[in-house]
């Protein structure tokens, strides 16, 4: 691709979902106070659902299985029973746990998959359709958390999502729209048209209902992950998958299972932060940008210094080349976790940052961006008791493959595109990656998902995650930069404009408001390419402050909302 084209397709709207941020929302607003115990999530109904299971006595282990299936309804662009994510649990006890529920490749995926006859990859063969799913993880993981640390009848946790579906909600503004604009596709891609999400046109204030979803989440309320991996619901997947052409089976859903994996912990300075291991980067990703950033004084230069940018881009830089050559999943390939992270190799990597220039990242490959969205959705929770829940879920783009499954109402993912289709040839967020992420059957695919809690001084301090593709690794970064640097509140933290770089393409991408016109020219000066876009992520998460109560920041790009007690 033309280097002209590409800066074209970056400037082109990345996410549908989310609205710039404003003025008076990069004021360092405070955010929702709560005294006891908080959800922070991508929708009012499903964050309220969360604080409605902890008021009844259920701890944040409850909230997520019902905050997870709540999101699966209200926001069906990235909250899903088809598609997957990873979990860190920090106990009150100062224990931490971490789900991988991420999706697998069907068993008869193959590294080829994806390319035409020549060797090139199809556009978009991994990302729409029956043949882009892999095999879903969501509700095997929430089977595995609440069989593990649940205290309230499963059943009581699915209830009020199978209400919702059945009895119908209203749409917000930003749900209409997505509706909207996914309609010719659902055309396109469907074998038994969705005409519940069909119409000429939806507005605000209109109500949907979701009759076969709710049939499919009282099966699975029923049956818990039998009534998703076998029976009817498994029958009706792979019916689908049948008349689309997909690749997944009866037996690719029995034998799935979510992994209990350990997770990634680091010290920063008097933090303590941990994060989601492989077959995700985030964990490993910003254990890197901390332990190279930790060489430069940021607080003392400042968040709008042009020497915290540029050290900034440069550190993630390095990240994203790593991951693109080290990284997959665990259980198929052999992942440096320790050289990675190790404070020697990140500190020669800091002191090959040089602070009067940019390093050109090599030779810019034909990174692509498209107009579709980046979706994902994260949410956080503190319970009344201390114990702290930070999950990251996906369908993967928005609305996943755009299949929805017939007789059984949810969306399933695209998540394939997570593979590397061919090394070197870029996946809808731009990434290249290597034989470490090829693709094979039953392997996952690599994910940037970082869900992540930071401890100061060893007592919890932060619950953080977001959507955003490759974005979400930075936006973490740069929202825990934001409170532990530059003393901004949780909420002023999350309303920050924000910025990226991903090695490939060599670009600093950022938020527009980010950078004035001063700015832009002295990092064009360092020799850096910057291009402004739509919205990076929505973050969503809690602080817990110095007199014990939860702050909660909610992103404003989104319907985001805190709830709280
Ligand atoms: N599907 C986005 C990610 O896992 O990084």
């Amino acid at each position: 691709m033309k280097f002209s084209n590409l800066i074209l397709s970056i400037l082109i709207p990345l996410v549908f979902t989310c609205r710039p941020v404003s003025q008076k929302e990069t004021s360092n607003r405070l955010g929702f106070i709560a005294e006891n115990a908080m959800v922070v999530s991508a929708h009012p109904i499903a964050s309220q659902i969360g604080i409605e299971t902890m008021k009844n006595g259920g701890n944040a282990i409850d909230a997520a299985v019902a905050v997870h299936f709540a999101l699966a309804v209200v926001y069906p662009a990235a909250g899903n029973i088809g598609g997957g994510g990873f979990l860190i649990y920090r106990t009150n006890g100062d224990a931490y746990y971490s789900l991988d529920y991420r999706e697998k490749a069907p068993a008869l995926a193959h590294r080829n998959m994806y390319l035409d006859d020549s060797g090139a990859v199809i556009p978009e063969s991994s990302r729409f359709g029956h043949s882009a799913a892999g095999v879903p993880g969501s509700v095997d993981g929430m089977w595995s958390v609440h069989k593990k640390f649940g205290t309230r009848p499963w059943q009581e946790l699915l209830q009020p999502s199978i209400d919702l579906a059945r009895d119908g909600y209203v749409l917000t503004e930003n749900e209409a729209d997505h509706l909207n604009r996914i309609r010719e596709s659902l055309k396109e891609y469907n074998t038994i048209l969705p005409e519940f999400l069909i119409r000429e046109s939806w507005k605000a204030g209109d109500s949907i209902h979701y009759l076969d979803l709710a049939k499919t989440l009282e099966r699975i309320s029923r049956y818990g992950r039998s009534g998703f991996y076998k029976g009817e619901t498994a029958k009706l997947i792979v019916e689908e998958m049948k008349r689309g052409n997909g690749l997944i089976s009866l037996e690719d859903l029995r034998n799935y299972s979510s992994v209990w994996r350990a997770p990634i912990t680091f010290n920063y300075r008097n933090y303590t932060i941990t994060s989601m291991g492989p077959p995700s980067s985030g964990g490993v990703a910003i254990g890197q940008l901390f332990s190279t950033i930790a060489h430069f004084p940021l607080k003392k230069w400042g968040i709008n210094d042009i020497k915290t940018i540029h050290a900034i881009v440069e550190s993630e830089k390095l990240a994203y080349a790593d991951r693109a050559k080290y990284l997959g999943d665990p259980d198929f390939v052999k992942i440096p976790v320790h050289e990675l992270l190790d404070k020697g190799y990140n500190r020669a990597r800091a002191h090959s940052i040089n602070l009067k220039s940019a390093t050109v990242s090599d030779r810019i490959q034909a990174g692509q961006f498209y107009s579709e969205p980046e979706e994902t959705t994260h949410f956080s929770i503190v319970d009344q008791f201390g114990n702290a829940v930070s999950s990251t879920t996906t369908l993967n783009g928005g609305f996943g493959n755009r299949v929805v499954v017939g007789g059984a109402g949810f969306f399933l993912n695209n998540e394939m595109d997570d593979f590397s289709a061919k090394p070197g040839a870029p996946n809808m967020y731009g990434l290249t990656g290597g034989e470490a992420n090829a693709i094979e059957p039953k392997k996952r695919m690599l994910s940037s998902m970082t869900p992540t809690i930071v401890e100061k001084n060893g007592h919890l301090f932060m619950v953080v995650g977001t959507p955003g593709g490759s974005t979400i690794i930075t936006s973490v970064f740069q929202t825990i930069l934001n409170v532990i640097e530059f003393d901004l509140n949780m909420q002023g933290a999350v309303d920050f404009p924000r910025f990226h770089h991903q090695w490939k393409p060599d670009i600093i991408q950022s938020e527009a408001g980010r950078f004035d016109s001063t700015m832009v020219k002295e990092l064009e000066g360092l020799g850096h390419k910057l291009s402004t876009r739509s919205a990076i992520g929505r973050v969503d998460a809690i602080l817990v402050l110095d007199n014990n109560k939860l702050e909660g920041g909610a992103d404003p790009r989104g319907d985001d909302a805190a709830a709280g007690f």
